[in-house]
């Protein structure tokens, strides 16, 4: 008994140092930030004040660079817009790897699903990223308007439906589901019904992955004690399993992916000029030496520059897209076309409702440039400056998506 207890004893000494030593890691680099507690960080505060009010805070305290403990995780917090600015641009190619999208789940290279253009790390990423690129070039983007337009057509039939019988509706809704209709055909070159079934799966599924409450439970477990991470993934992954009529949506949505690509592979006449096509057709000119990804810079310009450089060089092999790459980025897509754009449409909505002085400006200059004969349409879009601010101090406002 007595040995069971001493056993105990070192076991939660252990335990706690390396705790200290973990929720140490800012003192010792003397980055300033609230003081962290041994169990959970920083995190109560947190959740107490909400995120936006807690850096706030933190911020008028500490300074602009300061570090602090989400559970067991330190985070640096940066807001020196120049320091920023270094980081993204100047000194990007020492921080190239960016943070799995949700805050338990970690990088790991034998998994498939780990393989996207937004979790691969280095020259991985680099490869998969210049294939992805051309999908967003003006041409390309042309060659989607149309398909962007139809899209929209269908969406003002259903908000002239829902008009004419003058009920109240969430405008998120209606605007994710035209946001899905668009990626799905200008990505995949596929066809839903998304805006026009109430109960499309496609949908479920796909909101599942952004169901994060701030203050999950099983999040802050994982948080908490790292040791139950994988554990609360998987009970996570579980739940949305329930909530998706007993199908892992993962699973569901990457499983309709292979189909298409299946689709494609097998049909020569399916054949896309779309963005899976382009990771399908991949072949891209890599060094077969050593990578240099500490040349890399932000920026298209530059990222081009470089690609140029490269081809110059004589030791280079051709490298296509893994499979493992193909799914997890064209999931990756299918997640970040639909979610970030209909929130900013949203958001967008919102505030124009709130001003309508703005709405009425807008109003005025969409009509005038119809008025003047020019439709609304990809090249028109570049001559309504207002709409550009509009949508600017939108993003600035509330953005989508936070780094
Ligand atoms: C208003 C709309 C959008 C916002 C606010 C937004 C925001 C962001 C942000 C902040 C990042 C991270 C950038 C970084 O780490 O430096 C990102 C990355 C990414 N976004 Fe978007 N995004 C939007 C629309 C889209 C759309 C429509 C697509 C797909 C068609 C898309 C696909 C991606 C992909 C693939 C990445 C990862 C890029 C990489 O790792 O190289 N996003 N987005
Ligand atoms: C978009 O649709 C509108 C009205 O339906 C039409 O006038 C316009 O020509 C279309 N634009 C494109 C690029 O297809
Ligand atoms: C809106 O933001 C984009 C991207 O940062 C920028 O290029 C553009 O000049 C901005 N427009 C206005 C009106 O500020």
């Amino acid at each position: 008994m007595e040995v069971f207890i001493a056993l105990l004893c070192v076991a939660v000494v252990l335990w706690l140092a390396w705790r200290w030593k973990q929720t140490s890691v800012f003192k010792k680099l003397g980055i300033p930030g609230p003081e962290p507690n041994l169990i959970f960080g920083n995190i109560l505060e947190l959740y107490e004040k909400g995120p936006i009010k807690c850096h706030e805070e933190w911020v008028k305290k500490y300074g602009r660079v300061l570090g602090y403990y989400y559970g067991m995780k330190p985070v640096l917090l940066i807001t020196d817009p120049y320091l920023l600015k270094d980081i993204f641009i100047k000194d990007f190619n020492k921080f190239i790897n960016r943070e799995t999208f949700s805050p338990i789940h970690r990088y790991n290279p034998k998994n498939p699903h780990s393989q996207s253009v937004l979790n691969l790390p280095g020259q991985a990423w680099k490869d998969v990223r210049s294939i992805l690129t051309p999908t967003f070039t003006v041409a390309k983007m042309k060659q989607m308007a149309g398909s962007i337009n139809s899209s929209v057509d269908n969406m003002l039939d259903v908000l002239q439906a829902r008009a004419q019988k003058g009920e109240e509706f969430e405008i998120f809704d209606t605007y994710q589901r035209l946001t899905m209709d668009v990626i799905t055909k200008t990505a995949f070159g596929i066809q839903t019904n998304v805006q026009k079934d109430p109960k499309s799966s496609l949908l479920r599924a796909t909101k599942l992955f952004f169901v994060t409450n701030y203050k999950d439970p099983i999040v802050l477990v994982a948080l908490v004690f790292p040791l139950f991470r994988r554990l609360c993934i998987r009970l996570q992954e579980f739940i949305a399993m329930l909530m998706n009529n007993g199908k892992f949506p993962h699973k569901m949505l990457v499983g309709g992916i292979k189909k298409v690509i299946q689709l494609r592979r097998t049909n020569p006449e399916a054949k896309k000029n779309d963005l899976l096509q382009l990771m399908l057709d991949s072949s891209i000119v890599v060094d077969a030496t050593e990578t240099d990804v500490s040349k890399l810079e932000a920026g298209n310009t530059e990222v081009e520059k470089l690609e140029a450089e490269k081809k110059e060089t004589t030791d280079k092999k051709i490298r296509k897209m893994t499979e493992a790459e193909i799914q997890a980025s064209a999931f990756v897509v299918l997640l970040a076309g639909y979610e970030t754009t209909s929130t900013a449409l949203a958001f967008t909505t919102y505030l124009l409702s709130k001003h309508q002085a703005v709405q009425e400006n807008l109003y005025q200059e969409i009509k005038e440039l119809i008025e003047r004969g020019q439709k609304l349409e990809y090249a028109s879009i570049n001559k309504l400056p207002y709409l550009d601010k509009v949508l600017n101090e939108s993003l600035r406002m509330y953005p989508p998506v936070h780094l």
